[in-house]
């Protein structure tokens, strides 16, 4: 299959600081990929990157076959870009800066005009669209720029953190939004620090952290990883912090138990077989009060959590 990303230890530093370290990425066309890490992982850097923004320090990439170095101009016709931080002219309408945008790709009036409705009533946007951008909200404005980045109808897009700063309900109309898109033969890399997110879109995803790929593969496989079984959370009283270390090696030697860490202020993290009927065991384990016990399935979370030692959000 043809590749739309492909990138060869792709690398950027600023001063001393290496932001993104060497990366290689093969990613098909058609497909949804994710780019989840926390924050400063690298994520918007390579984007700017591999959208002509920003060149490498060393490293190559291709673009739908084009040479990020030597065709840039070629990569930017066939490419879609929302930036994380959203971009738009205030005192525009919402579908004035979409038609000025499909203006500025060339695209034809007629064209242009019916795609804009057509876009604007699939983000819920038709009754405000005339509207200035200004009286929007952040979800409305983010909502727009999602728009602008599509509107050409680009063989590639890249979504930087799409749903940042959105309610649920909207944040399910823009995940549906760029779904639709992938049945369209698009092929979209998008960035995102919502485990939720990257599990609920991506076909495939990379975690990335300190510029490094940690961890690459479809969303279930990455939580195979981990093992079947629950993820059992809980808190100690502020007295039996000091005793966690103590608690995780009781824990470990529990033969059902894969693996036990501590997690933000007096919280204990654990994976295991079959926890729920086996809790009386580690409440033994355990000895001192559980506060807060929480048990669920893996999620990406927990993969990076084990990868890492933090979570997404710390
Ligand atoms: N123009 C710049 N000059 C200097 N350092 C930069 C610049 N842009 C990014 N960085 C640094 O590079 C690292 C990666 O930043 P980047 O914005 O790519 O992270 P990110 O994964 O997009 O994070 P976030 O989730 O917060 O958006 C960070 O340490 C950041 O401070
Ligand atoms: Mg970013």
């Amino acid at each position: 299959m043809e590749l739309a990303i492909e990138t060869n230890r792709l690398k950027k530093k600023f001063g001393n600081l290496v932001a993104v370290d060497e990366i290689d990425l093969e990613i098909p066309q058609g497909k949804l990929f994710g780019f989840l890490g926390p924050n400063g992982a690298g994520k918007t850097t390579t984007i700017s990157m591999l959208s002509t923004i920003l060149p490498p320090t060393s490293g190559n990439a291709f673009i739908l076959g084009y040479d990020l170095e030597k065709e840039a101009k070629e990569i930017k016709k066939h490419i879609g870009v929302c930036p994380q931080e959203i971009v738009l002219y205030e005192r525009l309408t919402a579908r004035e800066n979409i038609h000025l945008i499909a203006q500025m790709h060339g695209m034809n009036k007629k064209d242009y005009k019916e795609r804009t409705e057509e876009l604007l009533e699939k983000m819920n946007l038709l009754e405000r669209a005339d509207d200035l951008v200004k009286k929007y909200s952040g979800g409305m404005k983010r909502r727009v720029n999602v728009l602008m980045a599509v509107i050409h109808e680009p063989d590639v897009i890249f979504f930087d953190e799409p749903s940042a700063g959105l309610d649920p309900q909207s944040r399910r109309v823009v995940w549906d939004f760029i779904k639709d898109f992938q049945k369209k033969n698009c092929t979209i890399l998008l960035t995102t620090h919502n485990m939720e997110e990257a599990d609920d879109l991506c076909d495939e995803l990379v975690i990335i952290d300190y510029g490094k790929i940690i961890a690459h593969g479809r969303p279930n496989e990455l939580k195979q990883r981990l093992g079947e079984g629950d993820v059992i959370e809980f808190k100690v009283e502020e007295k039996n912090r000091p005793k966690r270390d103590e608690i995780i090696s009781r824990l470990k030697q529990l033969d059902f138990i894969k693996w036990a860490k501590k997690v933000g202020k007096g919280r204990i993290i654990l994976n295991g077989l079959d926890c729920l009927r086996r809790i009386s065991e580690i409440m033994d384990a355990v000895q001192v009060k559980m506060l807060d016990i929480s048990i669920r399935k893996n999620t990406l979370e927990d993969v990076f959590l084990d990868l890492t030692g933090r979570r997404l959000r710390d």
